[in-house]
């Protein structure tokens, strides 16, 4: 554990927006593919430096619901790479005992995609060091009325009373049922906006935002983060003499 770190008030859910790939791809005179493949790297520096701090959930903004209004080829490209890095990765996430699941509508990804998914989910289903996520065709509206419809059925069954509908049974119908709110919520690139990421789950996340690229994104990124977010006060509506008398 980094000396700065208090072992005892790491987050146990991280959420990421991994952003800047194509501008660090640009400025180093390269395609932004090349930005996409190299923040590969960054990835498994994240996940490997979570593990270390005992982070339990990792989610990782991969793709948007908005991002298919690229170009073609780019969208090709990052579906292919995922491909490719689900392939490469999985030894090593089963190694490190990751469990690999997904958030968002991956059922219109490309088949080829679907299958590595798949494979992944399963091949990973067992291990319990750590849950990475990844947010794939992924909008938190379309979460939300998603949802919504699932609720209305339950209701239209008779298996849920009207009455019954409440922020917990809201919760677990959205993708994110059984995964804790995520604490922390790091955005790179020096953009400050969500994006239409976890709008429900983020109700309370403490927010860090830095100018650093994906691609460029390390473990002394993180520690600098999850450093930040130790010195927020997390107040929950409260004062804050209420927080520090409840200490
Ligand atoms: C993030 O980097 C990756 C995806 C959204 C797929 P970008 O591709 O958005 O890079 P910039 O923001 O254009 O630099
Ligand atoms: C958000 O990044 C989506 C992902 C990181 C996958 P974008 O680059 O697509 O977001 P905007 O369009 O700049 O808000
Ligand atoms: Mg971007």
């Amino acid at each position: 554990m980094p000396k700065q770190l208090d072992s005892s008030n790491i987050p146990k859910h991280i959420a990421i927006i991994m952003d800047g790939n194509g501008r660090w791809a640009r400025a180093k005179g390269q395609d932004r593919l090349y930005g996409h493949s190299s923040g590969v790297d960054s990835v498994r520096e994240t996940l490997k430096a979570a593990v270390e701090f005992g982070v339990k959930h990792l989610t990782l903004y991969a793709f948007s619901a908005e991002n298919w209004g690229r170009p073609q080829q780019e969208i090709d490209g990052l579906m292919e790479l995922l491909v490719a890095s689900i392939h490469g990765e999985l030894p090593a996430l089963n190694e490190r005992g990751v469990r690999f699941s997904t958030i968002g509508d991956v059922s219109r990804l490309p088949s080829a995609c679907i299958d590595s998914l798949t494979d992944a989910v399963n091949s990973t289903a067992k291990n319990d060091k750590i849950n990475l996520i990844l947010a794939l065709n992924y909008s938190s509206r379309e979460e939300i009325v998603s949802a919504t419809k699932k609720i209305v059925q339950r209701v239209l069954d008779g298996s849920l009373a009207l009455d019954d509908i409440n922020l917990q049974e809201f919760q677990q119908a959205l993708y994110t049922a059984n995964i804790p709110d995520p604490e922390l919520v790091i955005r790179t690139s020096g953009e400050h906006r969500v994006s239409n990421f976890l709008l429900w789950q983020l109700a309370y996340a403490e927010l860090h935002f830095t100018p650093v690229f994906w691609p460029e994104f390390r473990r002394e990124h993180l520690v600098e983060a999850i450093y930040d977010y130790q010195r927020r006060e997390r107040r929950f509506g409260k004062t804050s003499e209420q927080v520090i008398l409840e200490k």
